[in-house]
């Protein structure tokens, strides 16, 4: 009888820790569930990384759309700077006549834009030789130009009067 009695409390004591191991592989099922978790967190966190990643390829992406805008500017300078050089050959190429060069252009600059002496570019004819002439009498008193004129001819001063209302004009062409 009591060996049947203690047959019993065996078997119950089998089928708790039956039920215990049971609800221990729960567990440790639920410990596992609890890891993939944490793993599929990681993976979202390289997923994030990855979007860092295509961040930082737009980043690289607005990098070089920027440095093209700044070549297209680099560009741009460059074409205005070729302008200039252009419009600077230009006036370097100016010609003017050797008489006008060799006499005048000192004082008066290469297209007459003026260094020691005024400006003459866009005066006209008759103002410049009109100027020579009173020069060239005195009656307007200037020792320079006095000096300048008094062994040149009337047809070399009208020639450089004809000469030099035409700067103006040059100039403009050359600037376009
Ligand atoms: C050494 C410098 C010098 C040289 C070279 C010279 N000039 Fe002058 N020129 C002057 C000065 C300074 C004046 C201003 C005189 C004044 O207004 O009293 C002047 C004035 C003039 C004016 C009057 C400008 C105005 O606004 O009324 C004319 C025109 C002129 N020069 C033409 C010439 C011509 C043409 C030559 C070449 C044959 C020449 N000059 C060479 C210094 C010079």
């Amino acid at each position: 009888m009591i060996k049947h009695i203690i047959a019993g409390f065996a078997t119950i004591l089998a089928i708790w820790a039956c039920a215990h191991m049971i609800s221990l592989d729960k567990e440790v099922h639920k410990l596992d569930k609890i890891h993939a978790l944490i793993k599929s967190t990681a993976m979202e966190d390289t997923k994030l990384g990855g979007a860092k990643v295509e961040n930082s390829k737009a980043v690289v992406i607005q990098k070089t759309v920027s440095t093209s805008n700044a070549d297209s500017q680099d560009k741009k300078i460059q074409k205005k700077l070729a302008a200039l050089k252009r419009k600077a050959g230009n006036i370097a190429a100016f010609k003017v006549s050797p008489l006008y060069k060799k006499r005048c252009s000192s004082c008066h600059g290469n297209i007459g834009q003026g260094i020691i002496g005024p400006k003459l570019m866009g005066r006209d004819k008759d103002y410049i030789l009109n100027a020579l002439h009173d020069f060239k009498s005195g009656k307007r008193k200037n020792y320079v130009m006095y000096g300048l004129l008094g062994n040149m001819t009337e047809e070399q001063l009208e020639s450089l009067a004809s000469e030099i209302s035409t700067f103006q004009k040059k100039y403009d062409e050359s600037q376009k």
